[in-house]
Order: structure tokens, then sequence, then C-alpha cells
């Protein structure tokens, strides 16, 4: 069997930088309480002429160089995102035509903050079989637009930003080198702790105009802060856990562990429950707050760049967010 191998890594924000000052002038916030509970110093919001899907295009095409491949070369391609374009289709088609990628396939991951690395287990599988060469996997986020930026949403609001990471998964030259297993989860039961409801077949546009929707906050995502914060500290560790028995090692083995950048409280508290050291763990969302589905992407792209990342390395991935859903990735770069 083949074994898949991440060839190339690629990001791209919007220079547009929010810090938390900013958001202070336009809700009841300040510095200190942002940086305490999340650790988040700024973000990035889109500019008008941006979307999801191209911030992706940007990530992709960065990915492609550092692969150093043709374009020609990608046969697949898989979107993880919480935040399309459109309701249908998903961004996978725009980024294939933007791409210039003539008829390839193109799929749409909905698994929030653990989409990447879904994606990537998708990738892995298809690699492994044989049935492509060459996947380009892209995590991008445009959440801005859809905050409520009162006071009412500072809860959330002032978490999440704007950005796109994107990876080439291609065939490994060795059987040594590449993804060694991904751990895939979900609750469903927890669906409603995490959401955004409206607009959805459950609630179509109509329903929300009529009912004076402007007040109404299921037009927002919602968060159950507490509850979401109790079950990721859980369920990091065990699916990070679950991954290194899979593969008989160690958490001393981690040289670095990426975590979905959720909050700077649940990666250090991860980290203390994992004993792992400051070097073993990389985290940007400081620049960048939680950018979902982009997060991992982002900050693997990052790290390699930064000379965090090298052959022979044991990169371990690991997200849980929204579903509930949650994820982990063990790599042997
Ligand atoms: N600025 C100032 N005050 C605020 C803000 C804000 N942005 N947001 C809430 N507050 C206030 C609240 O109104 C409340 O005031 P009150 O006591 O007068 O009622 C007070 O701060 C405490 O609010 P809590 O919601 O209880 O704050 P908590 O300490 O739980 O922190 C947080 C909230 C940071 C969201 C926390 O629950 C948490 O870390 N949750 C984990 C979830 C998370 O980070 N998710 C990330 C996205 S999901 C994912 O990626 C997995």
């Amino acid at each position: 069997m083949n074994s898949a191998i991440i060839t190339g890594m690629g990001y791209y924000v919007p220079d547009n930088i929010v810090t938390n000052e900013d958001l202070s002038k336009i809700m009841d916030t300040n510095n200190e309480w942002i940086i305490e509970r999340t650790g988040i110093k700024e973000r990035r919001w889109i500019n008008n002429d941006e979307s999801t899907s191209s911030m992706a295009l940007e990530a992709s095409k960065n990915a492609i160089a550092d692969a150093g491949i043709e374009k020609s070369a990608i046969d697949f391609i898989i979107f993880a995102t919480l935040s399309p374009d459109y309701y249908f289709p998903g961004p996978g088609v725009t980024l294939q035509k933007e791409l210039g990628l003539d008829t390839i396939g193109a799929l749409d991951v909905r698994n929030q903050c653990s989409g990447f690395v879904y994606a990537l287990s998708i990738a892995d599988q298809y690699i492994k079989t044989g049935m492509y060469e060459n996947i380009l996997v892209v995590g991008s986020e445009y959440h801005s637009g859809g905050l409520d930026k009162t006071t009412k949403g500072r809860g959330v609001s002032v978490i999440f930003g704007d950005g796109a990471g994107a990876a080439i998964v291609s065939k490994s030259p060795s059987a040594e080198r590449g993804i060694l297993s991904t751990h895939l989860h979900a609750q469903g039961e927890h669906a409603e702790e995490l959401t955004l409801i409206g607009p959805s077949t459950r609630r179509w546009v109509p329903e929300i105009i009529d009912n004076d929707g402007k007040d109404d906050q299921a037009i927002y995502p919602y968060m159950n802060g507490t509850f979401v914060f109790k079950h990721a500290v859980t369920r990091f560790p065990q699916v990070i856990g679950e991954a290194l028995i899979k593969n008989n090692l160690q958490s001393t083995d981690i040289d670095l562990l990426i975590p979905h950048q959720a909050n700077l409280r649940i990666s250090q508290f991860v980290q203390k429950k994992m004993g792992l050291s400051n070097d073993q763990v990389f985290n940007n969302i400081q620049k960048y707050g939680n950018t979902t589905a982009a997060s991992i992407p982002i900050a693997l792209a990052e790290a390699k760049q930064a000379g965090k990342v090298k052959e022979g390395d044991l990169i371990c991935l690991a997200a849980f967010g929204s579903g509930f859903t949650w994820a982990s990735a063990l790599i042997r770069w």
C-alpha cells in the first residue's frame, strides 16, 4: 500500500489586523479580558474584495509553490470550511475553477474545527489506495462578516478570525515517512452547544425576516463556552493518546504538536495534561484568533516556514470543535 506525505504547505491571512483595542471601540470588551481568557491579541478580518475561496486560492498557490509541483499535477481537491461562499455549491468547485484545474473532482468537508484533519484523513485514504497522487487539502474561513459585533455577541465574536491554509498531500517516496494514522470522532448529541442555526433548511430566510430577524440571536454563532471548554480539554488528550497508542509511541516522541487554535487556555491545558514542553507545542492564536478549519494548516505552514518541522520529525495534529467533532493525525515528516 502507498503511504501519503505532505509535500507542501501554504497559508494566507488578510492584511487587515483587528486588535483587541479595536474591538473595545465597537463593543464592551477589553484587551485584558480577551488575553486572559483566550490568549488572543489580534485577528485578521477580510477586506471587501476577499472571500473564503479567494483566501483559499492564495493559500493553495503558496502550498503548490512550496511542494515544487505544477498545479496540473493536482488530481483532487478537498475543501474544509464552515463558512462557504454560497449555501450551495461548496467552495471546492470555485477553487477548482480559479486554479484552472480542468475537471478534477472537488469535495467539500463540513466538520468545523476538525475539518482539516478530517480532510487530511480522506486524502490519506485516497493516496493509500492509489486512486490519486497529489491532493490539495484546504481549510479556509471567513468569520468576521457573520459575527455579532455588538456587546451581546462579545463572548463569541472576540475569538474568531479569518484566514486560509493549504497542504499538498502526495504519494510518499518512502514507507517510513508520511501520515502514520488518523483518528476521527463525533458526538452529535452536542451539536447545538456550538452552532449557527440560521439561515438553514430548518429556518429559511423568509421565516427569519417574518420574525424581524435583526434581533434574532440564532442568525449568529452560539457557543456554550464552559461546556465546550470542558469537552475540549478531555477530547484533545484522548485523541492524541489514541494516535500514540496506535503507533506504539509516547508523548515524549512528539517533536511538534499542532493543536487546533481554539483558545490558548485550551492548548496550555492540553500541553500540561500531556506533559509536553513549550518547544513541543506550536501556537499562533495570539496573532490570528480562532480560524476553525484553517487554524491547523495556517499553524503548520508557519511552523514549517520557521524551521520547526523537519524531515523525520514526528508531528501530531489534533482538533476539537463544533459537532462535536474531534480528530488527530500523526505524521512522520
Ligand atoms: N469581554 C468582556 N467581558 C466578556 C466578554 C468579552 N469579550 N465576553 C463575555 N464577557 C463577560 C460575560 O458577560 C460575563 O459577565 P458577567 O459575569 O457579568 O455575566 C463574564 O465575562 C464571564 O463570562 P463567561 O462566558 O462565563 O466567561 P468564561 O470565563 O467562561 O470565558 C470563554 C468565556 C473564553 C469563551 C470560555 O468559556 C472558554 O474558554 N471556552 C472555551 C470555548 C472556546 O474557546 N471555544 C473556542 C471556539 S470553539 C472551538 O474552536 C473548539
